[in-house]
């Protein structure tokens, strides 16, 4: 049966075109699913509450060196115990949707066997209360915490995982199937697999390129697992909307010479064909086969019916950009700095396997608090792309924000207008995107709150919401009554 309240959700029909009148507003097609996303490890905190178990992500926050300060996803933002206030600020802001993901070591500790009831009853009281509050919930079924035995069981490198990822989709499917409508598999598997077994700047920490891309290919095998667990256990009377989110690159070479653009087309094979490929178009590219046959087999990787497994149709596809690449040929590397500029750490490896002789360099202009450089241009462009290519797809951007030095001023206000000139442009290039054809049905700032920033801790804060995190007090920034008002106008002004 479906959940009550879940059918009141749905996008009845193709969004109509957005609109731009006289008093200079970019309207969004109604129906767009304005949205926020958070991920469970960087959260929830109750790490050891309720049969939870050690994820990847424990094991590398607690190794000393690996994130900055020493600090861990223990406590977290406390939301495990602060939800039904979290909603409740949702609420406040308007959001029509919440993306979240399930910690696969809270539902499934060893990552095999039954489901530990008191871990999925979490996400069936997360979601009734979002229903309740009219918010859609958007379910993430991996973001990249692995449960600590799979991994000591040979990890994404090993094909088993990816059926550990299948079996564990049909528990969440059947546990929260007659209430969640939207679901993603694996949130970037790009930095699971590149920055977790490749510069090793996130968890596991390995440093094996060869593996890197093994992980890549059993995270599209264990999607393509995940999507057909779900199709067989969700109610087809709710219109399960089944997707991916992939951190797609916008690649720029820095000159038109043959190499820098050769340069660019290795980051984009690596960046994006790696996984659009096989789920899009059934095929592995075969420049990217060539670059990294020194690497890996992919004869023997990639076995028979793998590929019909990873192209199960998809209903959308979820895309997080951030800022835009710019490469050149190069040597001299791997390097520290060609590492650090697309890494969320720094680290004597470059994160991308075959790549050795690409350089990243730093776009002029103005950057976040990550460095990263502040480009919409790259997001429209990569819509564009994207729509001109699969026109039949649907997108959502389920990623996309920025970290400022936020604090407390003396009147106890967050004041950021740096993330509100942020949000706001790329929000007009999504709507350029829009006006120019491309499906895009909704947009999810990233964070609804400031949270665990990974490799670099609490000290980079991306929510609208600002954590204090001695006291759990949550204050909502400038951007996020922005934002709000934003939501109920349905538009933004360029
Ligand atoms: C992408 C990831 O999905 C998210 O977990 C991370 O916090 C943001 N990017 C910002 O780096």
């Amino acid at each position: 049966a479906v959940h009550p309240l879940a059918t009141g959700t749905r996008q009845a029909q193709p969004l109509v075109q957005p609109s731009r009148a006289d008093d200079g507003l970019l309207r969004f097609p109604t129906d767009f699913l304005w949205g926020a996303a958070t991920a469970a490890y960087q959260i929830e905190g109750a790490a050891a509450e309720d049969g939870r178990t050690p994820s990847i992500w424990d094991t590398y926050s607690h190794t000393p060196g690996r994130v900055r300060n020493g600090d861990t996803g223990d406590i977290a933002a406390d939301h495990y115990h602060r939800y039904r206030d979290d909603v409740a600020l949702m609420a406040g802001l308007g959001l029509k949707a919440y993306r979240f993901s399930v910690s696969w070591s809270r539902v499934q500790p060893t990552g095999r066997g039954p489901a530990v009831e008191r871990g999925l009853d979490f996400y069936r009281r997360l979601t009734d209360e979002l229903l309740a509050a009219g918010i859609t919930p958007v379910a993430t079924l991996y973001h990249w915490d692995l449960p600590q035995e799979l991994e000591d069981a040979g990890g994404w490198p090993a094909r088993d995982t990816a059926e550990r990822f299948g079996e564990y989709a049909a528990l969440i499917g059947e546990a929260l199937g007659d209430r969640v409508r939207y679901w993603t598999t694996l949130n970037e598997p790009w930095c699971s697999a590149y920055l977790g077994y490749g510069s090793g700047v996130h968890a596991p920490g390995r440093t094996d390129p060869g593996h890197a891309l093994q992980a890549a290919h059993h995270l599209n095998l264990g999607h393509g697992r995940a999507v057909a667990a779900l199709r067989s256990v969700l109610p087809a009377s709710a219109e399960p909307q089944l997707s991916i989110t992939l951190n797609l690159h916008h690649v720029r070479a820095l000159s038109d010479s043959a190499a820098d653009l050769d340069a660019a087309r290795q980051i984009d094979a690596l960046g994006n064909r790696v996984f659009l490929g096989p789920i899009l178009d059934r095929e592995y590219p075969a420049d990217l086969r060539e670059d990294t046959a020194h690497l890996v087999d992919w004869d023997e990787l990639v076995h028979p019916g793998d590929l019909a497994a990873i192209s199960a149709p998809i209903d959308l596809l979820g895309v997080n950009y951030y800022a835009p690449n710019l490469v050149s040929a190069g040597t001299g590397v791997p390097s520290a700095d060609n590492a650090r500029s697309d890494a969320h750490g720094v680290s004597d490896y470059s994160p991308w396997p075959g790549a050795e002789s690409v350089v990243f360099h730093q776009p002029p202009g103005e950057r976040t608090a990550m460095n990263w450089s502040i480009d919409p241009s790259g997001l429209h462009d990569l819509l564009t792309r994207i729509g001109a290519e699969h026109p039949e797809l649907p997108l959502m951007i389920t990623e996309n924000g920025a970290a400022f030095d936020d604090y407390v001023n003396p009147e106890g206000e967050v004041r950021d207008p740096e993330r509100i000139a942020y949000v706001r442009s790329h929000l007009a290039a999504v709507h350029d995107a829009i006006a120019e054809g491309v499906d895009v049905r909704g947009y999810f700032l990233w964070s609804l709150m400031d949270n665990f920033e990974w490799a670099y801790g609490y000290g980079k804060r991306f929510g609208a919401v600002y954590v204090d995190y001695a006291s759990q007090r949550r204050i909502p920034k400038s951007s996020a009554h922005w934002y709000a008002d934003t939501i109920r106008r349905n538009a933004v002004s360029r």
